[in-house]
Order: structure tokens, then C-alpha cells, then sequence
């Protein structure tokens, strides 16, 4: 007999099996359909944040920033050492120990939370009035399953350039360049965003000489530019080449050399040969063979699934949400909405405030930011005042040897409501959380320079950042 359900998810990334887990707490019988399988074969639950995102990148950036300290900054503490090797094939073992770990614990708590995995392709083949009918296309079954709320949360896939074919050994996207079995001598990279960035990093960090090929003119251009500057400073003291405006002409691999033509500042030929090549220039939403025509639903110019403020397709009952609907293509975004949209199911009335998610490049410095930056406000004719605050004042950032970068702080000027933070530092990630929380409670940059935070501590840079708001920063 066909199965029904009250609610069914269509992908275990973080935004589905996140929807999946809250629905079931609300007391509904969830079916969460997933279909990713990994290299071994297996399959897998929690998608491309998981499998071959951030988990996965954050392990290999963690190991490579151990490789780093170790050859270059130990003797800053005194500590000699000599014959720094890396093991490639430990550190891959390593990222995927973590990998299996965490994706076995959204297993756990699938069970725990008696939610049914569905193994296969989900698509959808039809509506009555009440619910919806999918099929799931396993390895050699096939099935029909019901429900009247189905929550799609497909995700997205790497963009690739049209004339270039992703091998995976040589010319990569994400997938390939987390499991590189060796270090390139000469990596390419072309796109200058998140990961270009952070995975461009990784292999400069182990020893590739790494040249990133960049088509807009300004570097960073989501960031503030003052983040954006001492950023583009610090990576070019660690060598890490970045070349903007440029425009790919022609790739091509000839014994396992990649030949990159490109023109740059108007000049045509210009020619980059390397090991390897990442490819990075952004992702697509994936709505692959999901039958939305089936149930009357399209996908808009860009490939996106249309919604409104709550996740709310054109049809009752069908809910989209992460990578594959507007807004950024981040973890925690989608996770924020597969919550929201269990609990509008459940008649609750959830707010997500895009405004406050946080954005983080996990470089070295890392880059993190919440709120608009100074040209956004300044766009929009809000008047503006900012403090901003250097780590190198700061002792705990001496003592642990990462006294780069600042924090900087922007708001309105009548009220004195936080409308931006902007970070480039160590542990930037965990620092902006408390920008984020300020910004939620619609905090004012009075509120942070008035809280007690302690001491010696990073934290005391964002106090810092909100009293120069003032003009008076007391540690400069
Ligand atoms: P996904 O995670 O893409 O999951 C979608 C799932 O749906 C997949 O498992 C897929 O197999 C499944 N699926 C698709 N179609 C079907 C179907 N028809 N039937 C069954 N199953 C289907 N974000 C951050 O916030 N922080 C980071 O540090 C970070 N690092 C990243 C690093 C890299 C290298 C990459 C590529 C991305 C990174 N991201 C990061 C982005 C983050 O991974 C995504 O924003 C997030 O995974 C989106 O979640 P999602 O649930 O929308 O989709
Ligand atoms: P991205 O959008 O961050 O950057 C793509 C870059 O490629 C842009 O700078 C763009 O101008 C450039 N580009 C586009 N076409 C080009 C071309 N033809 N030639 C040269 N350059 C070109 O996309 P990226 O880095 O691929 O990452 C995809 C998404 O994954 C991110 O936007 C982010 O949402 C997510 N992600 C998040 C991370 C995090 O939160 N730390 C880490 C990694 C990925």
C-alpha cells in the first residue's frame, strides 16, 4: 500500500534534515528523501554541507593551518622544530573520519526522531486535492509516497564555465579539490569568492604556488571594502595571487598540464599553466528531474523556486528552502528556514530577519560580517557613523600571535542602531556572533561599549570597535 505521510522533505542537507528533525518534534510523521551517495558508494545523509562543503573544507583548512603554524610560526614561540611533512593521505582520513561521523550522527537522529528515509531520487508525479504523490527511484526499487506538505530542499550543484569539462582529477570544482591525493605545484583558480578563497588558501598553506583569476574589477565586492583591502593585503603577503577583470578566453589540458589563455587589462593571451585548476565562479539551484511540472510548479529565470518571506511556493503545501530559493547560499540560512517552515506547517508564525544572518570566509584572517556594509547604507542615503578597532591593541590577540585586522562597527547616526559588523581577524566566526545577537535585539552600538566583556580576551576588540563608534575607544 502507499505510504502517507504529513509531511515530506526532499533532501538531507542541512535545510531538509533540519525541517525533517523539527516537523517530527511538532508531532508529525516525517519521510525525508535523499538520494547522495559517496565515492565508496554508500549513502549518505546531510548533502553538500556535509559531504563535500563546509564540513569537510573547514577539516582540510583546520590541517593545513596546523601545517602552516608548525613550518612558519612555531620559532615566533620559541619552539623548534625541523622535517615538517605532511601526510595527504592521513589528512584526507582524517576530514573523512569527520565526514562519517557527522553524517552517521543525522542518521541517529533520524531515528531518534522516527523520521523515514526514503533511499533514492524523489520526484514529483502528481496532486489530488488534499496531497501531493512523489516517487522515490532507488538503486532497483521504485516507489509512490503522499503527503499534504512537501518541503523541497534540493539544494545546488557547482556552476562550470560552458566550454570547460569538471573531470574532477584535473580541472575540479568543490568536489574535486577536497580530495586533491597530492599537493599541486602550480593550482589555478578561476573566481575570487568564498571558495576560491578559502580552498585556494588550503593548498597555498601546504605548499602550491596558487593563482586565483578573478572576472569582476573590485575585489570582494559583497564585503565592506575596508575588510575587503586588508584582506586582499594579508593574502598577498602570504602569497596568494589574485588577478581581477579578467576575462577566461580559453582552457586546455595537455599531459596533464592545464593551459589558461585569458585576457587581462585589455591585453589578449595571456597565458597561466598549472597542475590544476579549481573552478569557482559560484552554484546553481539543482531542481534536476523533480517533476515540478507535474504539480504545476516552475522554476524562475535564474533556476530558483520562487517564495515569499515564509518559504511559501504559488501551491498550498509545498514549501522551498535553501540553496534552491532567493537569499545566500549558506549552511545556516537553510537550517533557519527548515525550522521556519516546520513550524508554519505546524501554525506557529516563525520570522526569519535576513538582515542578521552572518556571513564567514574562513581564511586566514577570517573574514566575517552581519548587517550592510558602509557602501550599502550609503546607497540608501542612511546616515551613517562607524568605530573601528586594530587587534594588534589588544593582549590576547599579541599572546596568540594573530594580532592582524579589526573590527569594524556602523550606525545610525540618530539612534545609534547597530546596522553593520565587519570583522577581518582570527576566530572571526566565533566574534560575530555576538554582533549577530546585538543586531537581532536591534542593539545599539551604546549597548556593546556598556557590557562587561572579559579580559584578556578577542572579545574586548568588539567593546573597543563600539566605544571608537563614540570617538572613545580606550585601549588606542
Ligand atoms: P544541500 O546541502 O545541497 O542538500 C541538498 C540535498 O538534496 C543533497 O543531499 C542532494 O543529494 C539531495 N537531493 C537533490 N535532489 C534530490 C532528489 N530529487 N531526490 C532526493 N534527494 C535529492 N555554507 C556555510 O554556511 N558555511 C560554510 O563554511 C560553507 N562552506 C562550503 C564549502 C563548500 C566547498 C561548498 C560547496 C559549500 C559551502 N557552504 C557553506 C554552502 C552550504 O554547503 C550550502 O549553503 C548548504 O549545503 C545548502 O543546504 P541545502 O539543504 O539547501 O542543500
Ligand atoms: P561565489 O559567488 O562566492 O564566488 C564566485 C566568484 O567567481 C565571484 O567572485 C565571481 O565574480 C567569479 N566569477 C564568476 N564567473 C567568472 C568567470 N567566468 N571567470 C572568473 N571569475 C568568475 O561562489 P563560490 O566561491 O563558487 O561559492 C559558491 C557559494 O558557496 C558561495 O556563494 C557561498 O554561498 C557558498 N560557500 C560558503 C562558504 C562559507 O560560508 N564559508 C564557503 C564556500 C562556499
Amino acid at each position: 500500500m502507499e505510504k502517507e505521510f504529513d509531511v515530506i522533505v526532499i533532501g538531507a542537507g542541512p535545510g531538509g534534515y533540519v525541517a525533517a528533525i523539527r516537523a517530527a518534534q511538532l508531532g508529525k510523521s516525517v519521510a525525508c528523501i535523499e538520494k547522495w551517495k559517496n565515492p565508496a558508494g554508500e549513502l549518505k545523509l546531510g548533502g553538500t554541507c556535509l559531504n563535500v562543503g563546509c564540513i569537510p573544507s573547514k577539516a582540510l583548512l583546520a590541517s593545513s593551518e596546523a601545517f602552516e603554524t608548525a613550518s612558519r610560526h612555531l620559532r615566533d614561540h620559541g619552539i623548534l622544530v625541523s622535517n615538517i611533512k605532511i601526510n595527504i593521505a592521513q589528512m584526507h582520513a582524517r576530514k573523512d573520519t569527520i565526514v562519517n561521523k557527522m553524517t552517521k550522527g543525522i542518521e541517529f537522529l533520524f531515528r531518534k526522531n522516527k523520521i523515514t528515509w526514503l533511499k533514492g531520487h524523489g520526484s514529483f508525479t502528481g496532486k489530488t486535492n488534499t496531497s501531493y504523490r512523489l516517487n522515490i527511484a532507488g538503486e532497483d526499487s521504485s516507489e509512490f509516497v503522499s503527503a499534504r506538505d512537501v518541503i523541497i530542499a534540493t539544494g545546488s550543484k557547482a556552476r562550470h564555465l560552458p566550454f570547460l569539462k569538471v573531470d574532477n582529477q584535473i580541472i575540479v570544482d568543490n568536489e574535486g579539490a577536497l580530495t586533491f591525493n597530492s599537493v599541486p605545484k602550480k593550482l589555478a583558480v578561476i573566481g575570487a569568492g568564498v571558495i576560491g578563497l578559502e580552498l585556494g588558501s588550503l593548498w597555498r598553506r601546504l605548499g602550491a604556488d596558487v593563482t586565483v583569476l578573478e572576472a569582476a574589477p573590485s575585489f570582494l565586492s559583497t564585503a565592506d571594502q575596508r575588510v575587503a583591502k586588508e584582506a586582499w593585503k594579508q593574502f598577498a603577503q602570504q602569497g596568494l595571487k589574485i588577478h581581477l577583470g579578467v576575462q577566461i578566453d580559453k582552457v586546455q589540458v595537455i599531459d596533464n598540464t592545464v593551459t589558461i589563455l585569458y585576457s587581462y587589462k585589455n591585453v589578449h593571451a595571456q597565458k597561466l599553466e598549472a597542475d590544476r585548476l579549481i573552478v569557482s565562479i559560484g552554484r546553481v539551484p539543482n531542481t534536476d528531474n523533480l517533476g515540478l511540472e507535474a504539480i504545476g510548479l516552475a522554476v524562475n529565470n535564474h533556476g530558483f523556486i520562487d517564495v515569499d518571506h515564509c518559504c511559501r511556493t504559488k501551491l498550498p503545501g509545498i514549501y522551498a528552502i535553501g540553496d534552491i530559493v532567493r537569499g545566500p547560499m549558506l549552511a545556516h540560512k537553510a537550517e533557519d528556514e527548515g525550522v521556519l517552515v516546520a513550524e508554519i506547517i505546524d501554525g506557529q508564525k516563525p520570522h526569519i530577519d535576513y538582515n542578521c544572518i552572518p556571513w564567514v570566509i574562513y581564511t586566514e584572517p577570517e573574514i566575517a560580517w552581519v548587517g550592510k556594509t558602509e557602501s550599502q547604507l550609503k546607497a540608501e542615503g542612511r546616515q551613517i557613523k562607524s568605530g573601528e578597532f586594530p587587534f594588534m591593541a589588544n593582549g590576547r590577540a599579541l599572546a596568540m600571535n594573530h594580532s592582524n585586522g579589526f573590527i569594524k562597527m556602523i550606525a545610525d547616526v540618530n539612534t545609534d542602531e547597530l546596522l553593520g559588523v565587519h570583522i577581518v581577524a582570527a576566530n572571526a566566526s566565533d566574534l560575530i556572533s555576538e554582533a549577530v545577537v546585538a543586531m537581532e535585539f536591534r542593539a545599539s552600538s551604546e549597548d556593546i561599549a556598556r557590557i562587561c566583556h572579559p579580559h584578556p580576551s578577542l572579545s574586548e576588540v568588539m567593546r573597543e570597535a563600539a566605544l571608537a563608534v563614540d570617538g572613545r575607544a580606550l585601549n588606542m
